[in-house]
């Protein structure tokens, strides 16, 4: 996945029987400035050898268009936003953020203890997300990652698909991405969602000598 170097919608699945958030329950929407600090602390929970800190995250979303980020979002598992001091999490998204205005500075002060409320006045917990860079007619997925409370729910397949349909409809002609071969959920995944593995790189991911698998899913056929 392109996340190691750290610089440093859509067809829909059916929704499996799930245990904590039915992927039908989670709704998808551009990720915005306003979840970085959230999508920092769960991304230091869900990858343990790479996880991309808040600076990264900035650097991520100052190139967008270029880059694509996506959130699923949902009503469940509010114990997921404890971020890695221990605190509550407390963003804010407001239903007019749509624009999307980012302040000049990386770290805004937290002003409140709410957490992200959805358009219907809702909480909202971020349950997974997803990325994507496109640059003419090849596009990567940058990262997707699920929570442990909803994963086994299709949620981590829609992410996919949404990069997919994404990086068709910006004219992309293939997705590539690279993932850890010890990574067995991800490479299911992939596999699952059409991608096919073009090559390895030995012992690319440090410290441990594991390679990485580059796959590649070509888009002509979906558009
Ligand atoms: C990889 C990940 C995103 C999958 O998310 P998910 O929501 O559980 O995936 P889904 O429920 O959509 O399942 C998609 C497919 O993968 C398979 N799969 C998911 N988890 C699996 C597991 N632990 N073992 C085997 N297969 C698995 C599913 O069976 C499904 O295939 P199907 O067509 O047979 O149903 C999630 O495990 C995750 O966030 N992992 C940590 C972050 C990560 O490694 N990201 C990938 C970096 S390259």
């Amino acid at each position: 996945m392109a996340r190691l170097t750290d610089h440093t919608p859509s067809p829909e699945p059916a929704a499996q029987p799930a245990a904590a958030t039915a992927s039908a329950d989670v709704a998808l929407r551009p990720a915005t400035w306003r979840d970085i600090e959230t999508l920092a602390a769960l991304d230091a929970q869900l990858f343990e050898h790479d996880a991309w800190r808040e600076r990264t995250w900035w650097d991520e979303f100052a190139a967008r268009p270029r880059r694509q980020y996506v959130v699923a979002v949902g009503a469940a598992v509010p114990q997921q936003r404890v971020v890695a001091d221990g605190t509550a999490h407390a963003p804010e998204a407001s239903p007019d953020d749509a624009d999307d205005r980012e302040p000049s500075a990386p770290s805004m002060p937290r002003t409140d203890g709410a957490p992200h409320v959805s358009a219907n006045g809702h909480p909202e917990h971020i349950l997974g997300y997803a990325g994507l860079d496109v640059a003419g007619s090849t596009a990567d997925v940058m990262t997707i990652a699920v929570t442990p409370e909803a994963r086994g729910t299709g949620l981590g397949r829609r992410l996919l698909d949404h990069l997919v349909t994404a990086a068709t409809h910006a004219g992309a002609e293939a997705l590539l991405l690279e993932v850890r071969a010890d990574n067995d959920p991800a490479l299911r995944l992939y596999e699952r969602a059409g991608f096919d593995r073009l090559t390895v790189r030995r012992r690319y991911y440090q410290p441990g000598d594991v390679d990485a698998v580059i796959l590649r899913k070509l888009l002509k056929e979906t558009r």
